[in-house]
């Protein structure tokens, strides 16, 4: 008990040594004190576009559109197939999965959707609406 208070007391001292060293440097958390409850940070809503959003290079993976939160990607279900496999998009009026996405481009089917593009969000993701936390200069250069 006494070994782990002198520890205690130890890392006491060195956090409030370092904490002076770094009296400058602001916390994404704010001024708020450690043993105090931080403010949650606001819900991020997920955007959903009609038409989807425009790429911003040729060959980027389109981003998502809409929510995601209800799909399900595991080893052996992949519930975007719903409405994006070949047999299923024209009832859904979604877009079909690109054919570079199978092992044979002139007969997409279920069958021979490349294991590599399985796990979709892999290179899909969707939007929220945020405040970027810094300005993006991508392409402004
Ligand atoms: C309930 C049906 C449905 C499900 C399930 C679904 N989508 Fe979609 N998705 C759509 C529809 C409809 C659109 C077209 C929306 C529009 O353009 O207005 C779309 C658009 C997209 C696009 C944009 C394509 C482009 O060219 O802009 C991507 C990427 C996409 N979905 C990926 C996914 C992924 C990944 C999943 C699984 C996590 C998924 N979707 C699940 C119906 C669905
Ligand atoms: C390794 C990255 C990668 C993975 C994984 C992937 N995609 Fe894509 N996807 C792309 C790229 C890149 C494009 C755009 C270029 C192209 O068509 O190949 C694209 C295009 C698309 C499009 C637009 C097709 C069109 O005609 O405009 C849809 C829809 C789509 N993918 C759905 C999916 C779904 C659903 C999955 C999961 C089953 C998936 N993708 C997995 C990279 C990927």
């Amino acid at each position: 008990m006494r070994k782990i208070m002198i520890a205690g007391t130890a890392a006491a001292l060195v956090l409030s040594g370092s904490l002076l060293a770094m009296a400058e440097v602001k916390s994404l958390r704010g001024e708020i004190p450690l043993d105090a409850p931080s403010k949650a940070p606001a819900r991020a809503r997920v955007m959903s576009k009609e038409g989807g959003f425009s790429r911003a290079w040729k060959t980027q993976p389109p981003l998502i559109p809409h929510k995601i939160d209800k799909e399900r990607i595991s080893l052996d279900e992949n519930s975007c197939l719903r409405c994006h496999a070949p047999d299923t998009y024209k009832a859904e009026n979604a877009p079909m999965i690109s054919k570079t996405h199978f092992t044979d481009p002139q007969h997409p089917s279920d069958k021979n959707l490349m294991r590599s593009r399985w796990f979709c969000y892999q290179c899909h993701v969707p939007q929220v609406e945020a405040k970027p936390l810094v300005e993006n200069v991508f392409g402004k250069k």
